[in-house]
């Protein structure tokens, strides 16, 4: 059985990832403070700052594929995926890195692909473009990125504020705001495939179509309650423009029963 190291094993995709991954994959992962669903002797505590833990860790296990779904201080981060690349970038692991949207939030005139070259506006954006860079000149093809919409899962914080908000009578919702989102249990689907068929390069995973972000929660409230609720509409950035902020494959290499619509993910989700 092939090894799998999950960095953020603990987190709302880490946790997706070790429930799909379980039984194909010896797992092993790492958390920070909340202990993960894996056996006491494949889980360990690890700081985003303690390089040489990780290092440590993995010579020891040797992993065949690696995932990086981890929070942390930025300036942390990009020291431990540095140090991680060294350790792994002359052996057979491959890495798989968590990336995000965001990294296109310096241009909102169109929903941008694989193929677009990456301009951020956001310090958080501009933090993933630099470990990106970093790790595809230390790592080549032995990186693969991973760049998601916002996620959403039944137990995910997001829709835990939507159920506070149906509770409350009113939610946010931004008319202008155009994008994609996805599931933690479909992206964790879509990365076991990725990984079992050794695809390379860098993703856009997502639904497939765009929706507002208001559409897209006003439906999702419509099928989660009966109970009337009040949208306030908000404009982002108080503008009367759209903002395009969906990620758009030009890849073909996921099967059908892993691509899905805005629709089928709220379907899922309640
Ligand atoms: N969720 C989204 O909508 C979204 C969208 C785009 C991109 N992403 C990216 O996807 C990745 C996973 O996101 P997520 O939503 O699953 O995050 P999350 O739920 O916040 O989980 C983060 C993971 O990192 C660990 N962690 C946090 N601070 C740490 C530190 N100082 N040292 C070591 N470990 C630390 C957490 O450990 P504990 O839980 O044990 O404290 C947890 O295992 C991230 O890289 C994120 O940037 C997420």
């Amino acid at each position: 059985m092939k090894k799998l190291l999950i960095f953020g094993a603990s987190g709302l995709v880490g946790k997706a990832l070790v429930e799909e991954c379980k039984d194909s994959f010896d797992v092993y992962g790492t958390y920070a403070t909340r202990p993960v669903d894996l056996p006491q002797e494949k889980q360990f505590q690890l700081e985003v700052s303690d390089t040489d833990q990780m290092k440590d860790m993995v010579k020891a296990l040797r992993p065949d594929a690696i995932i990086s779904c981890l929070r942390g201080e930025f300036d942390q981060q990009l020291e431990f995926h540095r140090e991680l690349s060294l350790e792994i970038r002359n052996t057979e692991s491959t890495l798989y890195y968590f990336s995000t949207a965001n990294v296109f939030d310096g241009d909102f005139t169109k929903h941008h692909t694989e193929e677009d070259t990456p301009n951020a506006a956001s310090p958080y954006g501009k933090f993933k473009i630099g470990c990106e860079k970093m790790l595809q000149e230390l790592l080549l093809e032995q990186a693969v990125m991973i760049r998601i919409p916002q996620i959403w899962g039944k137990k995910s914080p997001r829709l835990d504020q939507l159920k506070s908000g149906i509770e409350e009578g009113t939610i946010d919702v931004y008319s202008n705001l155009v994008c994609n989102h996805l599931t933690d249990e479909l992206l964790a689907k879509q990365l076991k495939y990725i990984i079992l068929h050794h695809l390379k390069g860098v993703f856009h995973l997502g639904a497939i179509d765009m929706m507002t972000q208001a559409q897209f929660v006003e439906e999702l409230v419509g099928n989660l309650t009966n109970k009337d609720v009040t949208f306030h509409d908000c404009l982002l950035e108080d503008k009367p423009e759209t903002f395009h902020f969906g990620l758009k494959s030009i890849r073909n290499d996921l099967p059908e029963r892993l691509v899905k619509t805005n629709r089928a993910l709220i379907s899922d989700l309640v």
